[in-house]
């Protein structure tokens, strides 16, 4: 047996070049096949283990894994899941027995609770490190968000509103030069815009050098999509091209970040303290700094970048929306800029954003767990056992959203919303205080990106295209999006 790499106080994760589990998630229809036929045989011998409704496992070692593949996509199943059993239902992630819920009430029921399996995103682990806050539970998980926390939240972001307008002004002259009938992909754009605004509000001068942005970008490419690679293919093997393309994008990024340690130690700035400064000022380990960091820029990129591409998208493919927007957006800033006094008066910007992050469903799902015994919609659920949070089954259920798959903001004017139950949008989690870190730093961002944006633009679809979502780690679309821009004005 792999010795553990360490463990998250409920199972020990080893070193996944050597996890089976996540070489058999990689397979999908090959499995999903297997699977069928194990199902149509099995005589469902494995136990359940509570009342929850659920499936029983379709082979001993590989659970449902067979049918998620079948699904395409976790997301996928999660929600032919509910649409079976209900809003809370079992199911087996390998050899493990797992709990999902997927409705406002069950989530309210839940949100004390901190711990994260630390399975749910061992894919993460040679990027991140073991060392990562998303591996951490317990005491020191709780120490570290408390000490990191502030960096990211709303007293700090007055301090990142002036390099948000001037990357979104640089955006616009930049998209303003292309002809009006030339088709333009704009994933690239949205992406180094939230690379270049994470980088230089939290990480300081370093990333001021495009050259150095470009370079860290390519590197970060190049891993995630070895990352989203795993998942249907399987982690790198070791001593593969691969796994040492991997390895040297990796190494860049690391040396970067520690060329940034170094820059705050010798250059330190006066004033607020960035994210980097709070990791370097509290003395921690190395490979704490080095991991944290890696963590918290992955998880701002992708979910960000595509946000804002997935925005773009849907009020091109809705110019009502896009028209009524750009009015508002024009009567608050005139030819001005957005900062944190008047960001609040733009209440439809604030609808769009929303609406898109619930259309897009950024982030599918994350989880808990509880040591001992709990009770969970008034089935006990067994100590140690995973609980998936599915938060994009409650943003597409048709009973809270009718028509779910439409982009309408008027869901969340104040009239429209207020009815409805506080926990039925949750889309950067909502448990145990342990919500997404960055979440008031990415409506900040957006904000500014999409108001002048839209200010200063009119965002067109090019024809025929068909548009669909791929839920993978983070939501992107299937292709290209392709437009064409207009000046306004
Ligand atoms: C645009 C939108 C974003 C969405 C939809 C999103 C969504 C999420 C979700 C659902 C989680 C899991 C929370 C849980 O387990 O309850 C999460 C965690 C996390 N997010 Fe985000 N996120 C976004 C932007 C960002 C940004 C901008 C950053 C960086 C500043 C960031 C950094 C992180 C980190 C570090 C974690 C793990 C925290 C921990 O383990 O304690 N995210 N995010």
């Amino acid at each position: 047996l792999e010795q553990p790499l360490f463990t998250c106080g409920r199972c020990e994760l080893r070193d996944p070049t050597n996890l089976k589990m996540l070489a058999i998630f990689a397979v999908t229809f090959v499995v999903a096949l297997i699977g069928a036929v194990v199902y149509f045989y099995s005589d469902g011998s494995r136990k359940r283990k509570t009342s929850i409704p659920g499936l029983d496992p379709t082979d001993a070692k590989n659970g449902n894994l067979a049918e998620m593949g079948a699904e395409g996509t976790v997301h996928e199943f999660l929600m032919k899941l509910h649409k079976t059993y209900g809003s809370i239902a079992s199911f087996w992630y390998g050899k493990t027995f797992t709990v999902s819920i997927a409705s406002p009430e069950l989530f309210k029921e839940h949100m004390g609770v901190f711990d994260r399996p630390c399975e749910l995103f061992e894919i993460f682990l040679p990027l991140y490190g073991k060392s990562s806050v998303e591996f951490t539970n317990k005491a020191e998980g709780k120490k570290r968000r408390i000490m990191y926390d502030p960096a990211f939240a709303h007293t700090s972001l007055g301090n990142y509103y002036g390099t948000f307008n001037e990357l979104a002004r640089e955006l616009v002259q930049k998209l303003s030069a292309i002809p009006k009938d030339e088709h333009v992909s704009l994933m690239h754009h949205c992406h180094i815009v939230v690379i270049k605004a994470l980088t230089r509000t939290s990480f300081g001068n370093y990333f001021d050098s495009e050259e150095i942005v470009n370079t860290f970008r390519q590197a970060y490419n190049d891993c995630w999509y070895d990352m989203e690679r795993s998942l249907t293919e399987g982690l790198h093997v070791k001593g593969s091209d691969r796994e040492k393309k991997f390895n040297e994008a990796l190494e860049v990024m690391y040396g970067i970040v520690r060329n940034v340690m170094k820059e705050r130690k010798t250059n330190p700035t006066a004033g607020h303290q960035r994210f980097i400064d709070v990791l370097l000022e509290n003395e921690l380990p190395e490979d704490q700094i080095l991991s944290d960091c890696i963590s918290y820029m992955v998880g701002g990129f992708h979910t960000s970048g595509n946000l804002l591409l997935w925005i773009l998208y849907f009020l091109a493919s809705n110019q009502d929306c896009q028209e009524k927007l750009h009015q508002e957006i024009k009567e608050v800033l005139g030819d001005g800029e957005v900062d944190k006094s008047n960001v609040k008066d733009m209440k439809y910007l604030r609808q769009v954003i929303n609406e898109g992050l619930r259309v897009s469903v950024l982030a599918p799902y994350t989880a808990r767990f509880q040591d001992n015994d709990s009770k969970l919609g008034g089935h006990v659920i067994p100590g140690g056992t995973p609980v998936w949070h599915a938060l994009g089954v409650a943003l597409k259920d048709e009973d809270l959203w009718p028509e779910p798959e439409k982009f309408d903001p008027e869901r969340f004017s104040v009239a429209n919303f207020t009815p409805r139950h506080k926990m039925a949008f949750q889309v950067f989690g909502f448990a145990g205080k342990r919500v997404c870190p960055g979440k008031f730093f990415a409506y900040a961002k957006m904000a500014v990106f999409v108001a002048l944006l839209c200010r200063d633009l009119k965002f067109n679809l090019v024809e025929g295209q068909n548009i669909e979502q791929f839920y993978g780690m983070v939501t992107s679309p299937k292709s290209e999006i392709w437009f064409h821009l207009e000046k306004r004005g």
